[in-house]
């Protein structure tokens, strides 16, 4: 029998990343169990969509904190109330600084080709805009563990989809992120069935016994 992995998911806004993994959990895609959805952002839409599902929320707002530390802090405080194996960024704009016990446990998307157009400030519409502003030709979204700097982990899995010359920041974000839908609970299936070895920066994908 596959195993149902614990998972937590962070948000900032409206959702969208959250409501893929319901999707899939609903569809039998993703063996997974949401066991709380933390958000930096008390009018976050994502809040909406965890309640109608029956998952518990908390709000920890970022304003309320003086610095990344004392954030990093109460979201850990607030994560270790339940029985997480794996935290998800999905959508969240802050850096979480990762504690020690949670270290190789935490993975994010990005709606583009890490090493480009990341890091601090490149997050959402930013990143469509930029890529399409430099003229590039390809892009795509990368699923990396996190690490206590932006973009910064090692990759588990790239996707990529062409830039069309008549693309706006919309029709190429449309693309992405459909690409997102597969790749991020694609990843966290291998993480459940401990299938990623690190080697360095490289993350290896195992096969399947
Ligand atoms: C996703 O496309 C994700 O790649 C991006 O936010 C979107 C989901 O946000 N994440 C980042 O840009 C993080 N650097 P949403 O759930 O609020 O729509």
């Amino acid at each position: 029998m596959r195993k149902i992995i614990s998972i937590a998911v962070l948000i900032s806004g409206n959702g969208k990343t959250l409501q893929n993994f319901i999707d899939c959990i609903k569809s039998g895609s993703l063996p997974a169990k949401i066991q709380i959805v933390i958000s930096s952002n008390p009018d976050a839409k994502g809040l909406e969509r965890a309640k109608i599902n029956a998952i518990p929320t908390a709000v920890v707002s970022r304003s309320s904190y003086k610095d990344v530390n004392s954030f990093s802090e109460a979201i850990t405080k607030k994560l270790e109330e339940y029985p997480i194996e794996l935290i998800t960024l999905a959508g969240f704009m802050h850096l979480y600084k990762i504690p020690d016990t949670y270290s190789g446990r935490v993975m994010n998307v990005h709606p583009g080709l890490i090493p480009a157009f990341c890091g601090h400030g490149y997050y959402g519409h930013k990143v469509h805009e930029a890529v399409i502003g430099y003229g590039a030709k390809v892009s795509g979204c990368t699923v990396h563990f996190a690490d206590n700097v932006y973009d910064n982990g090692p990759i588990i899995i790239q996707r990529t989809t062409p830039v069309f010359d008549d693309d706006t920041p919309d029709t190429l974000a449309e693309r992405v992120f459909k690409e997102e839908c597969t790749a991020y609970p694609e990843a966290i299936r291998l993480f459940a069935e401990g299938r990623l070895k690190r080697e360095g920066r490289r993350i290896v994908i195992l096969k399947k016994e």
